[in-house]
């Protein structure tokens, strides 16, 4: 089999651009994008693209037209595909059955219905979307259920790229993982997929495992992720509580290499579409499978990350003389981390709306963020005004909270800012990105995370 023609079905933050850097290793493949969304498409095509991502930009101006293309004919590009990514979303379900913790597969079921209707001969489809373990068998029954004429070989190859260094993941990734069946057909496939990512990933960093391996290891890796940085939150509470320092703890015992020092970095807790919708699924397995234990032991992850957020929010009310009604609370960073707009299960949604719950007017603030925000505080308005100029957002307020580690934040002029707040002027560093002590020494009173405050109080 030789492949030249590649479909991937969904152009959101994972499809987009990892098929981009697919094109651009890859000049001698066809690449095409397609999605049911034409103004997602549209934007693909413009100079706007619908995601923001540092260095995307340059990619796809180098392949688009070229051997990368985007387009809402689903169909037709399927027919003339040799194999077919599918990246489409798998959120949580919201209703039915598993409703808060399972993984909803209507879309990646839709599209076996339509691989499997406009097929024009065997095709390998890789699953890229993060899939609950043993999706495969699904795709599988679907894919050769009724009159299917072909053949369809299904690979898992799940992306581990993070959002803000998408492109630096994909053009130089830690590994590439890809899950196949383990006879002649299926190792035949995970060849064809290796031969792919050879164009630019060292043949040692690319992994194949039989299928299950592959689906479950993405999961797990999510939810390892996810840990640490609860682990380092439930730490956090226990440094406020005991003049150790969170920071130094992290540096203690980060340097222990069999803890590592990455990801451990305390916050308001974690964002993402990924961690807390992986973690629900593995919970959700677990529990199938008759695994209480081991599901409780990973849902309390999610707990601990819930209870950084209102904890964020108990603190700043109970310090600024337990009321907030009225006053304004000015919010640097709605993204759920720095150098992305997306704010999906960002925890900033969370805090603002526990603020608005005590009758505070907040002010949004982000550099790139502020049209999710909108819609994420559809309902709000009467306490929500959104700013983009972090100056003006931090005028006349009572207190600052930071729940984005943007660079812009570390870079203000907290001088100027200081001089149009309200005294006593607070500051909450839901991220631990600004000098404290400069701060304080302006004349703010600044909470961090995870170490003493600095009260002029
Ligand atoms: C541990 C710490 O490693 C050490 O830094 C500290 O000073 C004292 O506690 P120790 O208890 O001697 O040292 O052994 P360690 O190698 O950490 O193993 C602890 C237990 O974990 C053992 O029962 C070991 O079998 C088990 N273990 C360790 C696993 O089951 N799996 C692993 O991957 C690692
Ligand atoms: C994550 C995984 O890193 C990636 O491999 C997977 O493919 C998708 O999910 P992403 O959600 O884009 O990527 O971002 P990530 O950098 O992992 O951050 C997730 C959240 O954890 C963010 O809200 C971030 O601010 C938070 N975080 C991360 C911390 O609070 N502390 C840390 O030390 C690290
Ligand atoms: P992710 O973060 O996993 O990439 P996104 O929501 O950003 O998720 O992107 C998924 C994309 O998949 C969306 O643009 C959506 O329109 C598209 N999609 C969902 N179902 C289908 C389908 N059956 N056919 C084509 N595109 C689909």
């Amino acid at each position: 089999m030789s492949i030249k023609n590649i479909v991937c079905i969904g152009a959101g933050y994972v499809g987009g651009p990892t098929m981009s850097v697919v094109a651009q290793k890859c000049p001698h493949l066809n690449i095409t994008i397609v999605d049911l969304n034409q103004a997602r498409i549209d934007a693909w095509n413009s100079d706007s693209l619908p995601i923001y991502e540092p260095g995307l930009e340059e990619v796809v101006q180098e392949a688009r037209g070229r051997n990368l293309f985007f387009s809402t004919e689903i169909e037709a590009n399927i027919a003339k595909a040799d194999m077919v990514f599918v990246s489409v979303n798998t959120p949580t379900k919201t209703f039915g059955k598993g409703a808060g913790v399972a993984a909803n597969l209507e879309f990646i079921e839709k599209c076996a219905r339509t691989i499997r209707k406009h097929a024009s001969k065997d095709l390998i489809v890789v699953e890229k979307s993060t899939l609950p373990v043993r999706t495969a068998e699904t795709l599988e029954k679907i894919l050769h259920s009724g009159d299917s004429k072909y053949h369809f070989e299904i690979l898992s190859n799940p992306e581990f790229l993070a959002e803000g260094t998408a492109i630096t993941d994909l053009h130089d990734p830690d590994r590439v993982l890809i899950g196949g069946r383990q006879n002649e057909l299926g190792l035949a496939a995970t060849q064809e997929l290796v031969k792919i990512y050879a164009n630019w990933v060292p043949s040692e960093k690319i992994l194949t495992t039989n299928t299950w391996s592959s689906e479950l290891s993405k999961l797990v890796a999510n939810a390892f992720l996810a840990q640490r940085v609860s682990s380092i939150n439930s730490i956090s509470s226990l440094c406020e509580s005991t003049e150790a320092d969170v920071s130094e703890v992290a540096r203690a015992i980060g340097m222990d290499s069999r803890i590592g020092s990455k990801f451990l970095k305390a916050s308001i807790g974690f964002g993402g579409s990924c961690f807390k919708k992986d973690i629900l699924n593995l919970v959700y397995i677990c529990r199938t499978y008759g695994l209480a234990a081991e599901a409780d032991y990973w849902e309390q992850v999610i707990l601990i990350n819930d209870h950084q957020q209102s904890r964020f929010v108990d603190k700043l009310v109970s310090t600024m003389f337990n009321t907030v009604s009225d006053k304004k609370i000015a919010v640097l960073g709605f993204a759920f981390k720095a150098d992305t707009g997306d704010t999906r299960e960002s925890p900033a949604i969370n805090v603002v709306h526990q603020l608005c719950e005590e009758h505070a007017r907040v002010t949004v603030s982000d550099p790139q963020a502020l049209g999710y925000a909108k819609t994420d505080l559809a309902g709000l308005e009467e306490f929500v005004t959104l700013e983009e100029d972090p100056y003006k957002a931090c005028e006349g307020a009572d207190a600052i909270c930071i729940l984005t580690e943007w660079q812009l934040y570390k870079d203000l002029d907290y001088q100027k800012i200081y001089e149009k707040m309200n005294k006593p002027a607070f500051l909450f560093d839901g991220r631990n990105i600004v000098n404290h002590q400069e701060l304080y020494d302006i004349g703010f009173n600044v909470y961090p995370i995870g170490k003493g405050q600095l009260s002029h109080l």
